[in-house]
């Protein structure tokens, strides 16, 4: 049976991780800063190790051993202004707990065999024309920057003989959390429409699909380094709100310019302001079938 640990599984795609591994007979050990009194899911094959997600402790046992790491680690990146405290976090947040993990896995008598680590498309920064695969540079941005940092913490972990996957993510869409959550509001109030000019790139992903490629590249021992997780088909922000509004049978007209989303956000903005037009060359070079490769696809199975 395989052992898998998972830092920061009591989030949004942790959790459906976690249950997708616990139905496929896997034990699956969830490394959280969350005391015991805190933690609801029994069953028989999951267990707890309590972090800091900074510095080593009783929880190392757990990496000793474990066929993987998948480490989903950090504070939410959408959910406050972007305040210089704020970007402190967002930063050792993930940079912390990365290098907690790694030394983990350096001082582990029996080391995993692969380190699956999160990572984001916000690595490439924004990028107005042209196909953007898995080779392309690092943005100049602040969230460019922290993907850049978080990942070559990662890699260090090669270093052990440890193959590191970085799962450079899109938009996640599920309507019960995240990005599309909060999106499907104002369209259900008749006032929808893109953010911004519209005609930046929104690279999402549906979450089945997620989770379905965060399992195949722990499976496949071929695939290192950067992988793209973001659905073949291009959307724009704008076809992406019409295929919204469409689904919903809502108007998708109301567009909130970028200057008042840059007032309201600040810097935060640049989550959705910018985009790039994101291939999952990797995934698809080596056989990855997507089940919702188109939108209207995807929202016709997500909103019914
Ligand atoms: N959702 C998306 O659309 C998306 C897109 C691109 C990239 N990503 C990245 O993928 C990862 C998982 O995303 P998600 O949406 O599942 O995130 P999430 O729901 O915010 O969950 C992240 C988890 O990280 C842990 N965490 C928070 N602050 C921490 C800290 N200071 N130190 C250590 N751990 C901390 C929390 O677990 P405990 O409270 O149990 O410790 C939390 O459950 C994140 O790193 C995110 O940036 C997500």
């Amino acid at each position: 049976m395989l052992k898998i640990v998972i830092a920061g599984a009591t989030g949004f795609i942790g959790q459906k991780l976690t249950s997708r591994l616990l139905d496929s007979q896997t034990y699956v050990v969830v490394l959280t800063r969350k005391p015991a009194s805190g933690r609801t899911t029994k069953h028989a094959r999951l267990s707890y190790g309590q972090w800091d997600g900074k510095t080593q402790g009783d929880w190392t046992q757990h990496i000793d051993g474990a066929d993987a790491v998948v480490n989903l680690s950090g504070q939410s990146v959408a959910s406050r202004r972007w305040s210089k405290t704020r970007k402190q976090q967002l930063y050792s947040s993930r940079i912390d707990s990365t290098n907690a993990l790694v030394e983990a896995i350096g001082a582990s008598r029996v080391k995993p065999s692969v380190l699956l680590n999160a990572s984001a498309v916000g690595y490439y920064g924004h990028i107005e024309q042209g196909a953007v695969t898995e080779e392309h540079q690092p943005g100049n941005d602040f969230l460019g920057r922290l993907c850049a940092d978080w990942e070559s913490a990662a890699l260090a972990a090669r270093a052990f003989g440890v193959r590191v996957v970085l799962l450079r993510t899109g938009i996640v869409l599920d309507p019960e959390g995240g990005a599309l959550q909060r999106m499907i509001f104002p369209f259900k109030l008749f006032a929808g429409g893109p953010l911004g000019s519209g005609e930046q790139w929104f690279p999402w992903i549906h979450e089945e699909d997620e989770i379905r490629a965060i399992l195949y590249t722990l499976e496949r021992s071929s695939l290192s380094g950067p992988v793209n997780l973001s659905a073949s088909e291009s959307t724009t922000m704008r076809e992406f709100s019409n295929a919204l509004g469409s689904a919903l049978h809502r108007p998708s007209a109301l567009r909130i310019p970028a200057f008042m989303l840059r007032f309201l956000l600040g810097e935060m903005a640049d989550v959705v302001l910018s985009g790039q037009q994101v291939v999952p060359q990797k995934l698809m070079k080596d056989g990855f079938e997507f089940r919702f490769p188109t939108l209207p696809g995807a929202l016709a199975d997500l909103l019914r």
